[in-house]
């Protein structure tokens, strides 16, 4: 195998939700293939953490911005201020991400905008943004929208989320489609059940956890890591004819009845 097919050497990759869970987890998998990296959440500390945790595994740069995808409005200027702060960026990975569980009926609509703003709406405005840069600077790149297995079917409580990510999935092939013509790939990545704070009340629900075990073929649940190897693929060369695709990383789920 060549080793350069999978090589992000030269290349700066910016993780939204790289601070923790599958965001950070992926941080760490590009910056061990070569990228520098760029991470944006809320928390400054956690930022901070994770920043001396990809810099120890990787010997790579790293910068953080604190921001809140909420403010949908400011992602251009946030975009504008990465760029300028690490000379361009040629990745971008939109993993960061919200949930609210309630019955359908229940949902204040307030809820339902924020985790569709976060989710959906954002991810479009800062891939907007990451589309007007590499065509300023006449080059192709890679977005990676990590999805869900909501990109696939629902179950009851997860109305907002399950729409954000149906949403997100035909957001990544419609500018899978479009951007082709600019050489950028738009693929998403599905994750099955992961352990991350996200899903740490689910993981201790015993029920839960016990049908999560039973409906997954691979019988565990998987780990912010079991994520990495896939996003090293669709932000490397490896990937350059594959565009609007969804990549489950599930343990088996989707394809089972
Ligand atoms: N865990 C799973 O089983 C699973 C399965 C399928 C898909 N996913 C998806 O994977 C992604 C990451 O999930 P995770 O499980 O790793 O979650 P997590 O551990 O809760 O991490 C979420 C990350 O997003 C950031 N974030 C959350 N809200 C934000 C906001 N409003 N503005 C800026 N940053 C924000 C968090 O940092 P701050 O809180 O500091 O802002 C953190 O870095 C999400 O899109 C999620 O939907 C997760």
């Amino acid at each position: 195998m060549d080793s350069e097919l999978f090589s992000l050497s030269g290349k700066t990759a910016l993780v939204t939700g790289g601070s923790r869970g599958i965001g950070l987890a992926v941080a760490k998998g590009l910056a061990r293939h070569g990228a520098d990296i760029a991470i944006i959440a809320r928390d400054k500390s956690r930022l901070e953490a994770a920043k001396g945790q990809i810099e120890k595994s990787s010997n790579k740069k790293v910068w953080t911005f604190s921001f809140d995808f909420e403010n949908t409005k400011a992602i251009e200027a946030l975009f504008e201020e990465v760029v300028s702060t690490t000379g361009g960026v040629d990745i971008l990975v939109n993993c960061a991400g919200t949930t609210a569980r309630a019955p359908a009926e229940e949902v204040e609509l307030e809820t339902w905008n924020r985790v569709v703003g976060v989710n959906m709406t954002a991810v479009f405005a800062i891939s907007q943004a990451f589309c007007r840069h590499r065509k300023q600077v006449g080059k192709g790149g890679k977005i990676i929208n990590i999805g869900s297995l909501m990109c696939h079917g629902a179950r009851p409580t997860t109305t907002a989320y399950a729409a954000s990510k149906g949403g997100l999935l035909m957001v990544t092939r419609a500018l899978a489609v479009e951007w082709a013509k600019y050489h950028i790939n738009v693929n998403a990545i599905g994750p099955g059940f992961i352990t991350t704070d996200l899903t740490a009340k689910l993981h201790a629900d015993e029920d839960f956890n016990r049908w999560v075990l039973s409906r997954t073929p691979v019988e565990r649940w998987g780990q912010p890591e079991d994520i990495a190897g896939a996003a090293v693929f669709l932000a490397s060369s490896a990937s350059d004819f594959v565009t609007g695709q969804i990549l489950y990383v599930d343990g088996g789920w989707v394809a089972a009845l």
